[in-house]
């Protein structure tokens, strides 16, 4: 999300006669944008102020500026506490960029940490930052209504809007035209997208088969899905098209219908298993990665094994895992007590990660003797004499390079694996 946001800031100071700079020391503004979903994120920031502020020393003119989720939640401190930062701009001010420059060039600290209700930077086609030249992001709705306890983003990112689908499918042509060969639908909650106008009114499923039929050379991912909304309509249209791609990431966060309505996921347990059992009846090659937290107000070790149990049945091939953090503002930081101890949180976080170990490996060495269409994304990062590409899976997979070029599709035999990567070559 955020690399889709930095694109449309660079988008729109390129039109404003700004230009980007691979040496920090050559800055004369610069730009963090920022993630306030857990506090490691915001502590970061911080570090990353600190560890730039002598450039402010030995060049006063040059503007620092704090951007995204980070200044919405925390403008006030930033302006206040910390005397390096001159501009301010929340995720739905960026086109007020060029101006607040120019004020914080005047002198005056600049901040916008207004939301708005309809911008979706829709008409700003975005500057590719992202290296490899295959795959990219395109954002197709900001905000999120959901209301998880636990969660900052509705706070930070404001309401849900989805952006028009001619603009989503313009972005997809260009992007196809200049020989990219992958997209990635973005948004919060991908299955709650609704366009409306006089005589439509779309949908995810239908601006997903959209989106395929640009191109059959494109592949199509999309992230993130919720567990309640995610529909059969959804999946039978994943299963129609070979382009698009069979990964659906589909956050469980705890596998306890206790802790689920505590979080006010809007789902059990049971209803995320019934979810999991149609995707492997409608899509069986499909694959599955979650979101879990561990140690959420009130978890106790019964919890906790219901979450291992989730994620052992599911046998997710991906996970990303997370101790809770209280963000202040949210539900839960306002009604619940923080009540698991850090060091019960950790034990449970390494528990947890040691299974996914487990998991991935064991989906690895499903693959093997399997062959598969593999896009490939550049050279492997070890050696130029091997490529690095990945399974519509989303598996990454490294191969002798031989003849073959980048943005190609080829058909590989895996042979064996290691904890992260699929080894093959082609046939
Ligand atoms: N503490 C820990 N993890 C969180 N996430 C969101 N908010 C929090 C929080 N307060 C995790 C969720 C979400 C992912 C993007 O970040 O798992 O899916
Ligand atoms: Fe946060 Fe829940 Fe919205 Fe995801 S769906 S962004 S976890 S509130």
């Amino acid at each position: 999300m955020n690399v889709a946001d930095s694109e449309v800031v660079v988008s729109i100071l390129s039109d404003a006669g700004y230009e980007t700079t691979k040496n920090i020391n050559n800055a004369g503004l610069i730009l963090i944008n920022t993630c306030s979903i857990r506090d490691n994120a915001e502590q970061r920031i911080w570090g990353r102020l600190k560890a730039i502020s002598h450039l402010k020393k030995r060049k006063n003119d040059v503007k620092i500026g704090i951007i995204g989720c980070m200044a919405e939640r925390l403008k006030e401190k930033l302006l206040e506490t910390n005397h390096l930062v001159d501009l301010v701009v929340g995720p739905d001010a960026y086109r007020e960029l060029p101006l607040l420059i120019a004020e914080a060039e005047a002198g005056h600290k600049a901040v916008n940490v207004l939301l708005s209700r309809e911008e979706t930077y829709a008409d700003i086609s975005p500057v590719r930052m992202d290296k490899n030249g295959v795959s990219s992001f395109v954002s197709i709705m900001r905000g999120c209504n959901n209301m998880c306890a636990y969660c900052v983003v509705p706070y930070v990112r404001g309401a849900e809007r989805s952006r028009n689908p001619v603009s989503v499918l313009k972005e997809v042509k260009e992007l196809v035209d200049m020989g990219y060969r992958e997209v990635t639908l973005l948004g919060q909650n991908v299955d709650s997208y609704k366009w409306k106008n006089d005589d439509q009114s779309i949908g995810f499923p239908e601006l997903l088969e959209k989106v395929a039929m640009v191109n059959p050379m494109l592949r199509v991912r999309f992230s993130t899905s919720h567990p309640k909304d995610i529909s059969d309509d959804l999946l039978h249209t994943i299963a129609r098209h070979e382009n698009i791609c069979n990964h659906i990431h589909l956050p469980a966060q705890s596998g306890s219908s206790h802790i689920l309505k505590l979080m006010n996921r809007e789902y059990s347990r049971e209803w995320y298993m019934d979810r999991v059992n149609a995707i492997r009846i409608i899509i069986p090659e499909c694959a599955l990665s979650t979101d879990m937290i561990t140690g959420f107000c009130t978890e106790t070790r019964e919890d906790h094994e219901e979450s291992l149990s989730l994620m052992e049945l599911t046998g997710f091939d991906f996970a990303y895992m997370f101790k809770y953090s209280e963000r202040p503002g949210t539900k839960a930081a306002r009604k619940y007590l923080d009540d698991v101890p850090e060091d019960i949180k950790s034990e449970r976080l390494s528990e947890m990660i040691a299974l996914q170990n487990k998991l991935s490996a064991k989906s690895k060495k499903n693959d093997i003797g399997k062959v598969f269409d593999v896009l490939i994304e550049g050279f492997s990062k070890r050696s130029d004499e091997y490529l690095s590409g990945r399974t519509s899976q989303n598996k990454v997979v490294v191969f002798p390079a031989g003849d073959l070029k980048k943005g190609e599709y080829v058909k590989i035999l895996i042979e064996r694996c290691t904890s992260a990567t699929l080894i093959g070559k082609s046939i």
